[in-house]
């Protein structure tokens, strides 16, 4: 199947046509998705290499001497060389494959936390971070009564910074904190909240999961100590994710699982372990959702992440203001810079009920509390809409879910 785009020129009115359930129908009407940041549609690129890879090239990786193996071995760690240069790290032993966000946050917590810090140590997080980079942090709180200390934000959405540099005290261990929000998509100063913790000698963990797939991510710009995310979100396959860790970190910080793939000698008196990445792989990996990993970079760079970002903003210019015109609607989330999320309310409309309705016009969008339940609470409300773009939206996808809440407004009036 032929890209729609090449190096020079990206025809994004001609990108859905890459995405074979976009051809499909929704509720019978024409399929308009409007939910990438849950988790965006897989391009042929993608499915063809998962399904190239289990026909041409599959077998376990890092064990078998025959050339099958070697082959698979090599697609794989070729695909660590590829992501460490799609988020410009230093080197490849700092990219960690794992599941997902969720699992490398977790990791972190679990190998760095749990062993190094006592009752009464903190840990630094913001009130719109999603659970995946709070359950872990409270997991330790119980397991060993860490102390969470939250930067609060402001009622358009933006980080509180002044008080963000009041939280540090000589206990705080780490700063973790989203790239972008899943729920108002801002755009957070984490380059300067970085040097900030860093000038108080606290590492930090960026959760990129909104961030990677919309604009350009260079942690050795951003100076980050980790940073994690998700391929499903950027058009790869579910059950794979990549934990950045710096090589420091990473090579003093014990492995999280135990098994095979990931130590050197086993006895019962004594098990020594691989270096770092291997060390953090325990067992058979998603061999075949690291493949298609690296089909779904080759896609966003050969859209180029800075085109990706000019067309999700435009997205975000045309739509915003039609949607602030609507005299019911409450947005969300109005800071700026932000990725292409949009959060809104509509009066006495429950969330779910419009996401109904707009179900029936053929849009997919997400209501709920978007696993940011602290979030909703700091605005007082139980849930909202969110509307998500990606490559494959157009202006009239936007269109179509105007008229939509036009006829939901008609529908509970
Ligand atoms: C900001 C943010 N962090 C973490 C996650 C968790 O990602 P995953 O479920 O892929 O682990 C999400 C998913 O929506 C997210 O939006």
């Amino acid at each position: 199947m032929k890209a729609s785009v090449t190096k020079q020129v990206v025809d994004f009115g001609r990108l859905c046509r890459d995405f074979p359930i976009l051809q499909k129908t929704n509720r019978g009407k024409t399929m308009i998705y409007l939910d990438s940041a849950s988790s965006a549609q897989k391009p042929y690129q993608v499915i063809n290499a998962i399904a190239d890879f289990y026909m041409q090239d599959y077998a376990n990786i890092h064990r078998g001497i025959y050339e099958l193996s070697e082959r698979s071995t090599q697609l794989y760690e070729n695909t660590r060389e590829q992501v460490k240069n799609f988020i410009h790290a230093a080197h490849a032993d700092e990219i960690v494959f794992v599941r997902s966000t969720t699992e490398g946050i977790n990791l972190i917590a679990q190998s760095f936390g749990r062993p190094r810090w006592q009752a009464g140590d903190e840990v630094i997080l913001s009130t719109m971070e999603h659970h995946s980079n709070i359950v872990p942090w409270y997991m330790l709180k119980e397991q060993i009564g860490i102390v969470l200390k939250i930067i609060p934000i402001d009622d358009v959405g933006a980080m509180d910074i002044e008080t963000y540099k009041k939280l540090f005290s000589s206990r705080t261990k780490l700063v973790a904190i989203s790239h972008a929000s899943n729920v108002l998509g801002t755009i957070n100063p984490v380059k300067d909240m970085t040097a900030i913790a860093h000038a108080h000698h606290v590492p930090v963990l960026i959760d990129g999961a909104q961030a990677v797939s919309h604009m350009p991510v260079n942690v050795q710009d951003l100076d980050c100590d980790f940073y994690v995310f998700s391929a499903h979100k950027m058009y790869g396959p579910t059950g794979i994710g990549v934990l950045y860790g710096k090589k420091p970190w990473l090579d003093t910080l014990p492995p999280y699982q135990g098994g095979g793939g990931m130590i050197e000698t086993v006895a019962f008196e004594k098990v020594t372990y691989t270096k770092a990445p291997q060390k953090f792989e325990a067992g058979t990996p998603d061999i075949a959702g690291v493949i298609g990993l690296n089909a779904a970079i080759q896609y966003v760079q050969t859209i180029g992440m800075e085109n990706i970002f000019s067309h999700e903003q435009a997205l975000l210019n045309y739509a915003e203001p039609k949607l602030l015109a609507i005299p019911e609607l409450r947005m969300i989330g109005e800071a700026k810079p932000k990725v292409g999320v949009v959060s809104f309310v509509l009066n006495h409309i429950h969330p779910h009920d419009i996401g109904t309705v707009l179900d029936h016009e053929g849009i997919a969008v997400r209501a709920g509390h978007h696993c940011a339940m602290p979030l909703m609470e700091r605005f007082q409300v139980p849930a909202t809409v969110r509307v998500s773009f990606g490559v494959y939206n157009q202006e009239k996808d936007i269109d179509t879910l105007l008229s939509a809440i036009q006829l939901t407004k008609r529908l509970f009036a």
